[in-house]
């Protein structure tokens, strides 16, 4: 068994910052960062767009960016959490220049502020077209200089522990968490983790779908795991599906992002015959926030039977766009498109979850002494609908308060329970994993092919029909067998789509990113 005082479960922003501030104001407390890949591996290395921050107080305003916030979030935004996000950027945004991340300047000390849909103002804070990837570098050598921080990597964690593993009764209201039982994938074997404060910062659940923006991690373990600790978990219906992703045929699983600071730059929305469209769904045209842009490219797809739509970019300054979109431009040139001359083909793919586990102001969820933030939180800043670069900014927020008040909590936790070693429900190993990755493909075809951008209780009763089998399927499996990161993963793939299925169909409206044709 170890322990530790803190114990965090990912090592992408949420994580990194919430562990970098808890063990710098108190050296003298352990703090074990368990993570399931490798420690840079995360939806944050891929963020690309940058960070929403009001930096510019003429062209802009925190009212302005509030307003957007709101607008995106279609009435189900928490206007008071919206407020405070926004006026606390300036103030997180310096904690991460200080640590040594780098953003974009035009001049010594004034920075290149790029726009996105929804917003009204330039207003997003950037690194070339690496955001993410500067943000997590710096973040991590700052971790490697704390010696009271373990990271722990290729450990996956499975179960949260809760008075459920003691055989306590309880009540929802007094359930707590106590750490989490970890498989280290070195050793095969699965570990206790005791923690008086567990901050659950897994992330997304892009790999619900064939095609997302998202890299293999994100499988929503930390969402599921909180779901079966009796967590609230809500808003799972709002799946942001971002318009832009490359087209390349025949790919599946994570697909490249075409960042819409490109349509931010100019670019502009095609259909195969050259025609601009965007105009006819949104004055903004293909500046309207995701959710319109990406009904739009989809309801054109359907129309025409086309696989992609276009980004023209062919009219831009090169020598600018180069500079800006280094990355992009280098992933266009590899797969034989040169975006001075060719037009890029792009299709929605799934990229951001707007729900998941709800949270107070300062990231605490109903379950005592779990933290939760980053992606795999619900704050109530989404509303229905993201705005563009908001994600690193709530995860820097509430990275920061989730570590206030645990500051203020910490001493109020008593001594913890010696809970059992992990019990291992099956002994065998699976005789064919392919079963596994059968069931993960069919989970992935039936929320692709009847819970994608537009929804109907036809295509959703469907799928939950067709999941109902899978379900009993991989739990059977989870009885027999023993437990493996890819049959962890599909039963948190399995939880995450029915309660994406299931929230849908209790919705009777369209609002935001979710749609319903009835
Ligand atoms: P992540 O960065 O995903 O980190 C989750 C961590 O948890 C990972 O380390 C993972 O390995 C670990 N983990 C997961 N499950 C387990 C488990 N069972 N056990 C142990 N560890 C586990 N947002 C913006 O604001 N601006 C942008 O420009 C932007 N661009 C984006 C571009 C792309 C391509 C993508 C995919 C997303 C983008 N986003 C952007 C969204 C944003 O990057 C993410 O929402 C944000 O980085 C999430 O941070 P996080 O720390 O919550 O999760
Ligand atoms: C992008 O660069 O288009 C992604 C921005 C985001 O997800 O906020």
């Amino acid at each position: 068994m170890q322990q530790y005082d803190y114990l965090v479960i990912g090592s992408g922003i949420a994580g990194l910052t919430y562990a970098l501030k808890v063990a710098t104001e108190c050296p003298d407390k352990k703090l074990a960062i368990a993570t399931k890949s490798y420690e840079d591996e995360s939806n944050t290395r891929y963020a690309q767009g940058g960070m929403a921050v009001v930096l510019d107080k003429v062209q802009d305003s925190y009212q302005q960016h509030i307003e957007d916030t709101l607008r995106a979030g279609d009435g189900l935004c928490d206007e008071e959490v919206v407020e405070f996000v926004v006026k606390e950027a300036p103030a997180r945004l310096k904690e991460l220049i200080a640590w040594g991340t780098k953003f974009d300047e035009v001049k010594q000390g004034k920075y290149d502020l790029g726009k996105e849909g929804g917003h009204t103002a330039n207003r997003i804070v950037h690194h070339k077209d690496i955001t993410g990837f500067e943000i997590q570098r710096a973040l991590l050598e700052r971790i490697h200089e704390c010696p009271n921080i373990d990271v722990l990597t290729h450990h996956f964690a499975v179960d949260l522990i809760t008075e459920h593993h003691l055989d306590v009764e309880v009540t929802n209201k007094s359930r707590n968490c106590f750490g989490a039982y970890v498989l280290n994938e070195e050793t095969r074997q699965i570990e206790t983790y005791l923690a008086k404060i567990t901050m659950l910062a897994s992330g997304g659940i892009g790999h619900v779908y064939r095609n997302t923006t998202n890299p293999k991690i994100a499988t929503g373990d930390g969402i599921a795991m909180a779901y079966r600790a009796k967590a609230q978990v809500k808003h799972m219906e709002f799946v942001q599906f971002h318009p832009t992703a490359l087209y390349e045929l025949d790919r599946e699983g994570q697909t490249f992002l075409i960042s819409e600071a490109v349509r931010g730059f100019g670019a502009v929305l095609r259909d195969k015959q050259g025609d601009s469209f965007m105009e006819k769904y949104d004055e903004r045209g293909a500046l309207a926030s995701r959710d319109i842009v990406s009904r739009a490219i989809d309801t054109e797809l359907k129309r025409s039977g086309d696989e992609y739509v276009y980004l023209d970019c062919t009219h831009l300054n090169m020598e600018e766009f180069e500079k800006h979109f280094p990355t992009i431009t280098n992933k266009c040139k590899a797969v034989g498109i040169d975006p001075a001359k060719d037009l890029i083909p792009v299709v929605p793919a799934a990229h951001y979850l707007c729900g998941g586990v709800e949270v107070d102001h300062y990231g605490q969820s109903c379950v005592g002494n779990l933290f939760v933030c980053g992606e795999a939180s619900c704050t109530g800043l989404h509303g229905a609908n993201r705005l563009a670069s908001n994600s690193l900014l709530e995860a820097i927020v509430y990275a920061h308060r989730s570590f206030v008040k645990s500051m203020e909590v910490f001493d109020t936790i008593g001594d913890l329970p010696i809970p059992p070693e992990w019990s291992e429900k099956g002994t065998t190993h699976p005789k064919e994993l392919i079963l596994i990755t059968h069931n993960r493909k069919e989970v992935q075809s039936i929320m692709s092919n009847y819970v994608g951008i537009i929804r109907s209780s036809e295509r959703l009763n469907r799928a939950h029909k067709r999941l109902r089998l899978i379900h009993e399927e991989t739990e059977e499996l989870y009885r027999k067998t023993k437990v493996s990161p890819q049959l962890s993963e599909l039963r948190s793939l399995v939880t995450i789509a029915y309660l994406i299925i299931e929230q849908s169909l209790k919705r009777d409206e369209n609002r935001g990113g979710f749609y319903r044709t009835d």
